[in-house]
């Protein structure tokens, strides 16, 4: 069975239009999956609606076989899915430390918080020698590592990461990659949204091409990579930009 599924769902913001125009997607266990596709495309609406922060207008969003659509965000997040949004919502006025405090507000013994907080200075050894920093202080890349260290503390089975290379040098972008492979290699199904296609697709096994709020193609990344009909036809400039450049050295 799909650790998650969208079943086509429509959703939108308050009283506006429809945004996803009856989305239906699968997302294994243990994959790993990317979501790309041109700005308004409705990408991070995708994800806020499988986070609960918006309510499904119509279709059914599944966990497990079991409906979530509408679920409060914090039991969608108990249920093991779990959010980094684009902005990473970090709280800039506290400490490095008391931000992965606040991620781990779902499980009452302290102790296990602190030995999660532990495990994620042995991952992120920058973040423990910044503990007692205030976020809002620390580098773009650094705030990402924080971002998803504080996800991790609720210990999901799912990720959902939007943009994580946003606003970040590309050798910093590199260092999120690692930690997103990582991420993959301790079993967590990923789903990702990534403006950066090429580091995305790379980055996944498995791609959503969305437009206009609709699904138009589904495929695994490295064909989309691979095959140039497809780049040609539903990606963006970007990558058609890549293989000019790749034919130029040619
Ligand atoms: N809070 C909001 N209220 C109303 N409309 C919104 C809101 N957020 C997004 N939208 C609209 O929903 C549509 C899809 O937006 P969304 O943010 O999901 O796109 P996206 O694919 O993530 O784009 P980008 O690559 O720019 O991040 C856009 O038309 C946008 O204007
Ligand atoms: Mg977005």
């Amino acid at each position: 069975m799909a650790l998650l599924e969208l079943q086509e769902v429509t959703s939108g913001y308050a009283f506006g239009p429809d945004i996803l125009q009856s989305v239906s997607l699968t997302v294994d266990e243990g994959r790993a999956y990317c979501i790309i596709g041109p700005n308004g495309a409705g990408k991070s609406t995708v994800l806020k609606t499988v986070a609960g922060l918006l309510r499904p207008r119509e279709g059914q969003v599944l966990l497990d076989g079991t409906s979530i659509g509408g679920l409060r965000p914090d039991l969608v997040l108990a249920a093991g899915i779990c959010y980094v949004p684009q902005d990473r919502s970090l709280f800039p006025d506290m400490t490095v430390k008391e931000n992965l405090v606040m991620g781990g507000f779902l499980q009452p013994d302290r102790k296990v918080v602190s030995e999660r907080i532990e495990q994620i200075f042995d991952m992120f050894p920058i973040l423990r020698s910044r503990a007692g920093q205030h976020a809002g202080t620390m580098s773009g890349g650094e705030q990402q590592m924080l971002a998803l260290g504080r996800a991790l503390m609720t210990q999901p089975r799912m990720m959902m990461i939007d943009e994580p290379s946003l606003g970040l040098a590309p050798q910093v972008a590199d260092q999120i990659f690692e930690t997103i492979a990582s991420l993959r290699q301790m079993g967590i199904t990923l789903l990702l949204v990534e403006q950066n296609v090429l580091r995305g697709l790379e980055a996944t096994q498995d791609a959503f091409l969305l437009d206009l709020g609709t699904l138009r193609l589904e495929a695994p990344s490295d064909r989309i990579l691979d095959d140039p009909r497809i780049r040609e036809l539903y990606l963006g400039r970007q990558l058609q930009r890549g293989t000019e450049a790749e034919t130029r050295e040619n």
